[in-house]
């Protein structure tokens, strides 16, 4: 008998990780073996279901960073170690490796778009020669809001790193003020034909970034951003995530900015 699409997993939590008052991430335990950028759909039985990116995986376990903001996300963070959550899939397209094999990379994040990026930043930190180079651009709003410190700081052991904050309420602790838009222009352009630009973020930042690279002469199919669309079942089937012809669950939610504009609502 075929298994049914719905069935999820019952994964025992082993860490929380509290990034912030509002963000924390959590280790759960499960079998699956999701791809760079793909995720899950994670539930409380009788509280609901939504779609969270992993950001964390390993052998027998994988992370979810969570930001609480509703009915959901705030039961969860309710949670303790040694309780459960229940997902299913991985779902999604997740980031493709191949196109980014010998190119420059440059990936910008902001605020919590760290979280679907950062599998992809530990695997091009650990396969140094993958890329030609990476530079990584992340902005946050204040400096408190700044996620995965530890991780910036070894990130920026290899790659050039740039991290903002639109207001540094007085903080000077080495991040830029301002909206990572304004930091394109150091970054190395001069490579711009074999650049791949990946953008996570809110709907407005991954749009003005992807513009300004465009302005510096990178093409919209060489921009690859990840979508964030409200969801329903993630495999297909209800026609929740549909824009034009393109399912996100299925097709996305990386799409390359070509594709990517058209959807924005
Ligand atoms: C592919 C994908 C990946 C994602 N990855 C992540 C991730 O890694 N981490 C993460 O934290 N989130 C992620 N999200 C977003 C997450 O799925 C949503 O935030 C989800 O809605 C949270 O569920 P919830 O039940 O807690 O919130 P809901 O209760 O559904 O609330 C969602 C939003 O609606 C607002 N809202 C709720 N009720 C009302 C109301 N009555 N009136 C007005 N506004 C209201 C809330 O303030 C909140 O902003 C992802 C989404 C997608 C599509
Ligand atoms: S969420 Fe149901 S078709 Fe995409």
């Amino acid at each position: 008998m075929s298994k049914n699409p719905f069935d999820f997993e019952k994964c025992e939590i082993l860490a929380i990780d509290i990034l912030t008052d509002i963000e924390f991430t959590f280790r759960i335990a499960t079998s699956i073996t999701p791809n760079h950028g793909q995720f899950c759909q994670v539930s409380i039985p009788k509280v609901g279901e939504a779609p969270i990116s992993v950001s964390g995986a390993g052998e027998g376990w994988i992370e979810l960073t969570i930001r609480s903001v509703g009915i959901l996300t705030k039961k969860i963070f309710e949670l303790k170690i040694g309780d459960f959550l229940y997902i299913r899939g991985p779902y999604g397209n997740g980031f493709d490796l191949d196109i980014l094999k010998d190119h420059h990379v440059v990936i910008a994040g902001g605020g919590s778009g760290v979280a679907p990026v950062r599998t992809l930043i530990n695997y091009l930190y650990n396969n140094e020669n993958y890329a030609s180079s990476v530079d990584l651009m992340f902005g946050f709003k204040t400096p408190k809001d700044i996620l995965f410190k530890d991780e910036l700081e070894k990130w920026g052991d290899k790659f050039n790193t740039i991290i903002t904050v639109d207001d540094a309420c007085g903080v000077d602790d080495g991040v830029c003020e301002g909206l990572i838009t304004k930091y394109v222009k150091d970054i190395k352009l001069s490579e711009f034909s074999k650049m791949k630009v990946i953008i996570v973020g809110p709907p407005l930042m991954m749009k003005f970034t992807a513009l300004e690279f465009m302005k510096y002469g990178v093409n919209k199919d060489n921009i690859i951003v990840s979508f964030e669309r409200n969801m329903s079942c993630g495999l297909g089937k209800c026609g929740h995530c549909k824009i034009d012809e393109k399912y996100v669950c299925l097709d996305g939610p990386i799409f390359s900015y070509d594709v990517a504009e058209k959807l924005i609502d």
